[in-house]
């Protein structure tokens, strides 16, 4: 494992790994430690966990491997976005995070998007639950998982969409015109109110987009992963695959 040099945007701390069976590894100490810490000083550990397929790895790993090392009734489980589709759908983050893990340990909460309601429904649905959940106080995770597309989108912040501007919700619904649908996510101003943002990129197909986030002045609306810049700095734990143009100097 090798923390790259380089005065990379927001802040950024970019850790690389020489296999994505590393970048799992190394994703499940760092939830593990992150959530002792967070159990240790405020008696619960609040995160959101990412879509796709990327965090499969880890959190199948978190399951077999470090069932024992969390204190699950302390933890508290939410989504940085989710698609509009039912709970049971292949295309689900929430299924792809029950299938690797949530079914596999007992959290004291788990709060998924409702993909299976009207998009803004759901949407303001999940700002009250968030709300609740933090009695009424901003949001503020503990930690927050993201991925990211080859098109530098994360959460279901796409390229030039109308979430980007959003700065007075919580989660929002958001039209992806080139997936031709509706999506549920954060905004930006809550993931970046986050304790920790750690992102978790594999493959040699994300190489492009990473140069342009962690290295270019690109416009955030055509790389809206640039827009992550919670204090202190969101955390890229990376293969080598996916750090190809970032260590070419
Ligand atoms: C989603 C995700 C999205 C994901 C990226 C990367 O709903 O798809 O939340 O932001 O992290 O699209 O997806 P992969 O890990 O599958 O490449």
């Amino acid at each position: 494992m090798t923390e790259l040099e380089g005065n990379f945007n927001n802040d950024a701390t970019v850790i690389v790994h020489d296999s994505a069976e590393d970048l799992a590894s190394a994703a499940v100490g760092d939830f593990v430690r992150r959530a002792e810490e967070a159990i240790g000083e405020r008696g619960r550990f609040v995160v959101a966990l990412a879509g796709g397929s990327t965090p499969i790895a880890t959190y199948e790993l978190l399951a077999k491997d470090a069932r024992d090392s969390v204190d699950w009734s302390k933890v508290h489980v939410f989504f940085g976005d989710e698609r509009t589709v039912p709970p049971d759908s292949e295309d689900s983050n929430f299924k792809m995070a029950d299938d690797a893990l949530l079914s596999h340990v007992s959290p004291a909460s788990v709060h998924r998007m409702r993909g299976e309601l009207d998009p803004a429904r759901a949407a303001e649905e999940y700002e009250r639950e968030l709300s609740e959940f933090f009695g009424g106080e901003r949001p503020v995770f503990d930690l927050i998982h993201l991925g990211i597309g080859d098109d530098g989108h994360t959460a279901s912040l796409f390229p030039n969409t109308d979430a980007l501007d959003v700065s007075d919700r919580i989660a929002v619904e958001n039209r992806v015109e080139k997936l031709d649908t509706m999506r549920l996510t954060l905004t930006k101003e809550t993931i970046n109110a986050a304790r920790a943002v750690v992102f978790l990129v594999a493959g040699e197909g994300k190489a492009g987009a990473l140069e342009k986030i962690l290295k270019s002045n690109a416009d955030p609306h055509e790389f809206p992963s640039k827009l992550i810049r919670p204090a202190g700095g969101p955390v890229w734990m990376l293969d080598r695959a996916a750090a190809s143009k970032l260590e070419a100097g």
